[in-house]
This record gives structure tokens, sequence and C-alpha cells, in this order.
């Protein structure tokens, strides 16, 4: 039997409110559920015509849930804006805007406080990985990025490994490397909650995901699915990558 590969795009800061409805309205209708996490901004009219097989997610949310932080969104707006889930830790917020896994701790609870479900991101950078010091970068922002959660708020998150040095780049992990990567996180995750929870635990993969190398990422056994950023800025790449996944219904 194949397995369902969860596939979500990351729209990052691309995207009018009229070039988001234009690429909804070119979604092949033969898909199953897929996921785009839009710009805050064009969440809700996205939310007014989406089809039903499509979730819609915001991209950050701050800790708190209102006050004076300028120019900040909380986990209340975005989800009464229409949104299912968020992204957090995304690599390009913790290097550009030094988010901490303390932080992003804070907003992992607020966003299951609030009924959002949460994509957690994590990666290495090339350094990390040259030093060999992966498995404990990974493992400090997946268990301090997850600190106190218990099993029931485990079940509304997913993993997103995401090398730094394969965002953007055009170089994905091979799939090898993503399995072996994917392993030890299912791993780690062992460790801390246990057989259940790892084996429920959707660890999806990001970083130059292509309709030319999604078939074979997917069909590692602890690859759930994929983030996808540049790729799924283009209706037909798009909806090509959902083929080649094996997402489109039969
Ligand atoms: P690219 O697919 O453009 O490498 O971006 C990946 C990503 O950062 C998704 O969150």
């Amino acid at each position: 039997m194949s397995k369902e590969v969860r596939i979500v795009a990351n729209w990052k800061m691309n995207k009018t409110i009229e070039e988001a409805t234009d690429f909804i309205s070119k979604l092949p209708e033969d898909i199953k559920v897929v996921s785009i996490a839009v710009p805050s901004t064009a969440l809700y009219t996205c939310a007014q015509m989406k089809p039903p097989m499509l979730s819609l997610g915001a991209q950050n949310i701050h800790s708190e849930t209102h006050g004076p932080f300028t120019g900040e969104i909380s986990a209340d707006m975005v989800k009464d804006a229409g949104a299912e889930f968020v992204i957090l830790g995304h690599s390009e917020r913790r290097h550009t805007f030094n988010e901490t896994n303390e932080f992003v701790n804070k907003k992992v609870k607020q966003a299951l406080l609030t009924d959002l479900q949460v994509i957690l991101c994590i990666g290495e950078t090339h350094t990390e990985r040259d030093a060999e010091q992966t498995t404990e970068v990974l493992k400090k922002q997946l268990f301090e990025g997850l600190f106190e959660l218990n099993m029931e708020q485990l079940k509304q998150v997913s993993i997103a490994y995401e090398p730094v040095w394969a965002i953007g780049t055009g170089q994905a992990a091979t799939a090898q490397m993503a399995q072996e990567t994917h392993f030890i996180l299912r791993n780690l995750i062992k460790e801390k909650w246990g057989e259940l929870a790892s084996e429920k635990m959707f660890i999806l993969h990001g970083g130059s995901i292509k309709p030319e190398n999604i078939a074979e990422l997917t069909s590692q056994p602890d690859v759930d699915g994929v983030l996808v950023g540049g790729a799924a800025l283009d209706p037909s790449t798009f909806s090509q990558i959902i083929q080649n996944a094996g997402n489109a219904k039969k």
C-alpha cells in the first residue's frame, strides 16, 4: 500500500491577494489534501474561496495574545482569518530574525492553545553538518522547541526537517541523506515521547523540493511529506509535484 504523502507549500513573502486566489483557482480538482501557508494578508480571502481539499496556514505568529508588538500578528488573528495551521521556527526566522528555541517554544504553546496545528521547522547549517553536529543541533531544536508539550499537544504538531543549506539553493539533500536524518529524528522523538508518538509523528522534508526529486525523497520510509518553497509558487509546477508524489486521486 502506498503511503499518504503530506504536501505543504510555504509561499514565504510572495503573492498579493489576487495572485494567491488566482493560484488557488488553478489547482487541479482531482487532488487529495494539500496545505498552503499563504501570506497573512491573503489568508481571509483565500479561506473564503478555498476548495475542501485545501488547508490554509500562516507562516508565523507572535507568542503573546495581543499588546504592544508593532508589526506582529497573533495566533487568534490568523485563526480568525482562516488559518488551520502555522509554520514555526523556519530557518529564515531563526537566522534572519534571530528567533531562539525558547521563543519558538512559546509560539508553539500559543498556537496550540489557539487550536492551530503546528509545523515546527528544524535544520542544521552547512558548517554544522561539516562539523558533524547535525544530530546535536536537531536534538536541541526539537527538544527545546517542543519543551513541556504533553502527548495530547504533540498530536497537533508535525516536524519539517529542512537543512539550511538546501533551502533555496537548488541542492536538495539526497534521498539517502534525508532518510538517515529523518530516522535520527524519529528516534529522538521515541527517546523523549515514546514509540507511539514517534510512529505517529509526521516528519516532512524541505529544501529545494522539485517535481524531479519528490518521488524519490517521499519513497523513503521516514519521509512523510514535504514542505515546498520556490517550486510551490507556480500552479503547474506545484501540480506536477502533487502528481509525482502520488497525491492525485486515482
Ligand atoms: P525551497 O523549496 O525554495 O528550497 O524552500 C524550502 C523552504 O524553506 C520551505 O519552507
